[in-house]
């Protein structure tokens, strides 16, 4: 069955006598694992409070766009980045006109534009405005752009009328927005991926590491798991849970993660190595704490395995993803990087920028492979890991 677990719904509720339903939507969102975030028009507010879907959501609850302190919480463009899909429920038939011609005049229609996640809309009105050719207009501009349309249901209206208009079951939204995640574009690879940092001893408490948090690995392993890949994530120390679903090796050092990923090679189609691994080691591992002195300290330093290129060198050749860290010149770095190092794919990740990179919530990339390139505009790690796995997926079909 579909799911929602790693994602993150936001739901805009706008003002018909629906909106009361949409308390049972974010009840069966959570049910399929998603995180919820609510935003309301005013007209919501008349038929649901935003206290009842805050309560439901354990979430802040937004309704205003120029609202000072929502802004310095989660703004409307943090919002519009947080969210894997922005999902309308009920959607009327004024915000459906407002938003197919790309109205921002309120949080729900700003945030719908500002944001680069999926949109689904649960459309819900009287029958006659459904049937009305504006209405028809405007819903085919939406499917056009690819917006998704789910209902409306037929049947006895609010208002006495009988027809097209209700607002759908939310547990039918709830199990179409999961829907939406489903892929079978790796179904039945195996994906080896490596996360995080390594740590290198330099005695029994201390060590070399690097900030590196785990969750753009994790984010792909995740993703790889929904497009039906059979997936063994090797992790350095973050923490973070690891994703349903997959075989989980925890590792400390560079030579560690490169043994136990080495030796999953025989059952491999496809390496993504993600992690930070250190490329230097402390050349002596002291057995007790060093102790300090007065004079200054040299510490030797060996250079580590390279893992990434250690796997492509391998009989067991794999489809050989890397990831390039840059501070500068970042494409041409990368590029330069995935030739040295015998790569089918690199993605360049820019680190100069705190945004994006080590320790962020969001991403950037240029994604490189040997005939083409394609650039990821700022997202979740979430939403970048989804992309990346959908070019892995179209590059190694090419191959097959
Ligand atoms: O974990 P997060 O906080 O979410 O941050 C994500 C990230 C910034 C760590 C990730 O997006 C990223 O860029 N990972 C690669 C970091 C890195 O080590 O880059 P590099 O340019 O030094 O290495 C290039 C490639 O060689 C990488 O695929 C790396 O895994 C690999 N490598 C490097 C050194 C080494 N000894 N062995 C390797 O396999």
């Amino acid at each position: 069955m579909a799911h929602l677990f790693n994602r993150n719904v936001l739901l805009g509720v706008s003002g018909g006598i629906a909106a009361y339903k949409s308390a049972e939507l974010v009840r069966q969102l959570q049910e399929l694992g998603a995180t919820v975030r609510v935003i309301m028009t005013r007209g919501a507010q008349e038929f649901i409070t935003p206290l009842t879907l805050q309560a439901l959501s354990g979430n802040p609850v937004h309704t205003e766009l120029l609202d000072e302190q929502a802004e310095m919480g989660m703004g409307h463009i943090e919002l519009a980045r947080w969210a894997d899909l922005l999902l309308i429920a009920p959607a009327t038939a004024d915000l459906i006109a407002r938003l197919s011609i790309g109205r921002a005049d309120d949080l729900v229609s700003t945030v719908a534009l500002a944001t680069a996640a999926p949109l689904m809309l649960a459309p819900a009105m009287n029958q006659q405005m459904w049937k009305d050719p504006a209405t028809t207009a405007n819903i085919d501009t939406l499917s056009l752009r690819g917006v998704h349309i789910i209902g409306p249901a037929a049947g006895q209206q609010a208002c006495g009328d009988v027809g097209f208009g209700r607002m759908e079951e939310p547990s039918i939204i709830a199990g179409a927005a999961a829907n939406l995640f489903e892929s079978n574009h790796l179904a039945g690879k195996r994906v080896v991926i490596t996360a995080g940092p390594t740590r290198e001893a330099l005695d029994p408490v201390r060590y070399i590491s690097n900030n590196s948090s785990g969750k753009m690995g994790y984010a792909l392993a995740a993703a790889a798991v929904d497009a039906g890949a059979i997936t063994t994530l090797v992790s350095g120390p973050v923490d973070l849970a690891p994703p349903d679903r997959i075989r989980f090796l925890s590792v400390q050092s560079a030579e560690q993660m490169l043994q136990h990923c080495i030796e999953l090679l025989s059952e491999c189609d496809i390496f993504i190595g993600c992690a930070a691994v250190a490329d230097y080691r402390p050349a002596n591992v002291e057995h007790q704490k060093i102790k300090k002195t007065e004079n200054e300290m040299t510490l030797q330093l060996v250079r580590n395995p390279d893992i990434v290129s250690a796997v492509a060198a391998n009989q067991h050749r794999p489809y050989t993803v890397g990831f390039a860290a840059e501070t500068n010149n970042v494409v041409a770095y990368a590029r330069e990087k995935m030739q040295r190092k015998d790569l089918d794919m690199m993605v360049a990740n820019d680190v100069s920028n705190q945004a994006i990179g080590f320790n962020s919530e969001n991403n950037a990339a240029t994604v490189l492979w040997h005939d083409g390139e394609q650039i990821l505009e700022l997202a979740s790690k979430a939403s970048i890991a989804r992309q990346i796995v959908h070019l892995i997926a179209h590059q190694t079909r090419k191959n097959d």
